[in-house]
């Protein structure tokens, strides 16, 4: 198969990956005050501290653009290059549009095709997943997939069942167009809409539009059986773990990291038992962000490289599972950018190479503009030059 430049293109490297969290922090203890809880409760029933809840300022949208800028900068690339971005997001700014169509206009990629992809936490890896089958068949080169959740809108804060469980938060990778066998090698999706009803907003959709009822029945509020879905998470996903490894021709043992959604740090431990993956192999920032839906696997992804967990040719594992319920495995093989001349030159990779400030690289750009303008004022002017 061969793609717009006659290149033959089977795989979706990640180049860039970026991620946005809120300033604000909501501690175990801020909850106690708020429900009847307590910080030992939640740590030893889910791992979680700690997590970040967005200002009425922050939106899914500006979340992802900013976690999006981020990964075009390592990336080195132009938001105009890209060729479609997908969002994987259950709390998208409106129901219509597409968080996606607003996104692209903010950070200008007037190029890309957008939509917004439901498939809750397990979201992020169908996306990738889309975005690869896209690069696979030569139709797009370059694809932007985020993560972003602003759950803490939809909570409850007097359920205490499902209000110390969520944060918010956004991740995104840049996939490009790459004939080395890197991205994401093998991914196994699937749902079970049975069990829709696990984990739900009752109203504000088509079946129960926004009314008075819908209000005071709370139905604009998440409604979960936790204990549903813990059973569903530790079996369900050693199984959909040990399939994908299958058909990318690996063992458990082959994994260098484990990114799992960050729902709970039991959920994790117990799955990683199953399969027997050691805790050291395992990615784990549940204890900082708590739940952060579809954006938990881009976060958790770009933090683990940021601390040096990734090297090229290691290969990672990928598990999610959520609203639906859905459930999403995936095998990433890791490769570097490749390092072409115009990324070379970029202010974007210079910037990610020497961390200057933006102050610096204005004062480097206007010097530039000046030398120039100068350059061609003594061009246009010589005889100013002849009488001195
Ligand atoms: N603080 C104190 N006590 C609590 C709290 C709380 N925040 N929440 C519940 N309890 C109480 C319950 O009322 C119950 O009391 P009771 O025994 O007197 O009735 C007791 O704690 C035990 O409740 P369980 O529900 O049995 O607690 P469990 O050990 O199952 O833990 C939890 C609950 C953490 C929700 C767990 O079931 C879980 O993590 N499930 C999976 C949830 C999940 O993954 N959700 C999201 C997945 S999809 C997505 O990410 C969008």
């Amino acid at each position: 198969m061969e793609d717009r430049e006659g290149c033959i293109v089977k795989y979706a490297r990640i180049i860039g990956w970026g991620k946005y969290l809120p300033e604000k922090i909501l501690s175990n203890q801020d909850l106690e005050r708020i429900v009847d809880t307590s910080d030992e409760w939640i740590y030893s029933r889910t791992g979680i501290r700690e997590r970040r809840i967005a200002t009425p300022d922050e939106t899914v949208t500006t979340m992802s653009v900013a976690a999006s800028r981020a990964a075009l900068a390592i990336a080195g690339l132009d938001a105009a290059e890209l060729d479609l971005i997908i969002v994987a997001t259950s709390s998208p700014d409106y129901l219509l549009p597409a968080a996606a169509s607003m996104i692209q206009h903010e950070l200008g990629a007037e190029h890309a095709a957008a939509f917004d992809l439901r498939a809750g936490c397990a979201g992020f890896v169908y996306g990738l997943a889309v975005g690869t089958q896209f690069i696979a068949t030569g139709m797009y080169r370059h694809v932007l997939v985020i993560g972003a959740e602003i759950i803490s809108k939809f909570l409850d804060w007097q359920d205490r069942d499902t209000c110390v469980l969520f944060g918010d938060g956004a991740g995104a990778v840049v996939l490009q167009a790459s004939e080395e066998p890197t991205g994401l090698l093998a991914c196994c999706l699937g749902s079970s809409g049975a069990d829709y009803d696990a984990l739900f907003v009752p109203g504000g959709g088509s079946k129960y539009p926004f009314c008075q009822e819908v209000l005071d029945q709370g139905w604009h509020h998440i409604k979960m059986n936790g204990r549903r879905l813990y059973r569903f998470a530790v079996t369900t996903l050693p199984q959909v773990a040990l399939e994908v490894l299958a058909m990318a021709g690996l063992a458990p043992r082959d994994i260098t990291l484990l990114i799992p959604h960050q729902a709970n740090a039991r959920i994790v431990q117990s799955v990683c038992e199953r399969l027997e993956i050691p805790e050291e192999k395992v990615f784990i920032n549940i204890h900082k962000y708590g739940n952060t839906s579809a954006a938990s696997i881009p976060i958790a992804l770009c933090e683990a490289v940021e601390e040096g967990r990734l090297n090229p040719g290691d290969h990672v594992l990928l598990l999610g599972f959520g609203a639906g319920l859905t459930w999403a495995a995936a095998v990433v093989r890791w490769g570097v950018p490749e390092l072409s001349i115009s990324r070379l030159f970029s202010w974007n990779f210079i910037r990610e190479c020497v961390p200057v400030s933006e102050a610096t690289v204005t004062a480097c750009r206007a010097t530039a503009l000046l030398t120039v303008l100068t350059h061609c004022l003594w061009q246009l002017f010589p005889g100013g030059r002849e009488q001195r």
